[in-house]
């Protein structure tokens, strides 16, 4: 019961470079190298990488909110680590923001992210990778490694053009004009923006929203929607049916089910 109070408020889980905290079955994990504009390194992707791997595994993490600490969501990529990159170090750099972006968009809880503000380029991407995205209205977002001399490396080409369409992907690199909340809101970038003050507290009732449904469901939901958008229309659909029959497997429908009718017989009475 110790152990599990020092879980719930994130002990242990706190790094160099991030704030973990861990509330009513909701894991806020902020990035907080607020004097770069928590730009990420190779130090904080691994952080993260752990952080989510280490959250993954607790069975009262039940979604995760990534946020930033201060003026940025993620300011992109730290510049000051990529300035000096061979090629091969370069390609090395790339793929570990894959491996961990895969493990993201990939992790069995939701993962939504709330962008307080910048969310540039490796920042974007990292949004990109996350289940979903709500902004505050002081959010600015894009894509400016063209002027950098760089393209994004993280998975933006690829995240982007699923999240968003390839025209409006093409549009955003090739300009690497900065967008306002709104205006993401409008080509689906977000799903909702909310006052600034109001951010959290809206993703934590959505999360709390989230939580009331069964855990099961949706873990299966979210590996049948990642899994089934690589796949041609009927291969996804045959997916679509495995992971249905598997929740009957599990066996997490009877008493929700249950209960359903017997609240509709009592409402009759
Ligand atoms: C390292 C960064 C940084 C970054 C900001 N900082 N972004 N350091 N990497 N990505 C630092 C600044 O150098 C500065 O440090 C401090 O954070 C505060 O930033 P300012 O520029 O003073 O703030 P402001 O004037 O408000 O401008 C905010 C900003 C600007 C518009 C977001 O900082 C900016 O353009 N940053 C770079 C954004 C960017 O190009 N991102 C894409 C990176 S490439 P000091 O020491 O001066 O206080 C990328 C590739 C991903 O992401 C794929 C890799 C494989």
């Amino acid at each position: 019961m110790k152990q599990r109070r020092l879980v719930e408020r994130g002990v242990g889980m706190t790094t160099e470079n991030l704030l973990v905290e861990v509330t009513d079955q909701v894991a806020v994990v902020k990035m907080n190298r607020p004097k770069v504009l928590n730009a990420l390194n190779s130090e904080v992707l691994k952080e993260i990488e752990a952080t989510m791997t280490q959250l993954e595994n607790s069975p009262e993490v039940r979604v995760i909110v990534l946020t930033g600490e201060g003026k940025a969501f993620v300011a992109g990529a730290d510049i000051g680590e990529m300035k000096d990159l061979s090629p091969q170090e370069a390609r090395d750099f790339s793929n570990l923001g894959h491996r961990v972006f895969i493990q993201i968009h990939t992790l069995e809880v939701p993962v939504i992210a709330a962008l307080n503000g910048f969310t540039l380029g490796g920042g974007l991407e990292l949004a990109l990778a996350c289940d979903f995205r709500y902004a505050s209205e002081e959010a600015k977002l894009g894509f400016p490694e063209a002027s950098l001399g760089i393209i994004t490396g993280f998975g933006g080409t690829q995240f982007a053009a699923r999240a968003f369409g390839l025209s409006r992907t093409k549009e955003l690199i090739y300009t690497g004009e900065m967008i306002t909340a709104h205006q993401a809101l409008n080509c689906g970038l977000v799903n909702r923006v909310f006052p600034h003050d109001d951010l959290m507290a809206e993703t934590m009732a959505v999360a709390r929203r989230i939580i009331r449904n069964s855990p099961e469901a949706i873990s299966l939901a979210k590996e049948a929607i990642v899994k089934g958008y690589d796949l041609g229309l009927r291969e996804a659909l045959e997916l679509e049916s495995d992971y249905f029959s598997a929740c009957f497997a599990l066996g997490a429908h009877r008493d929700r089910m249950k209960a359903f009718l017997e609240n509709r017989k009592e409402r009759k009475k």
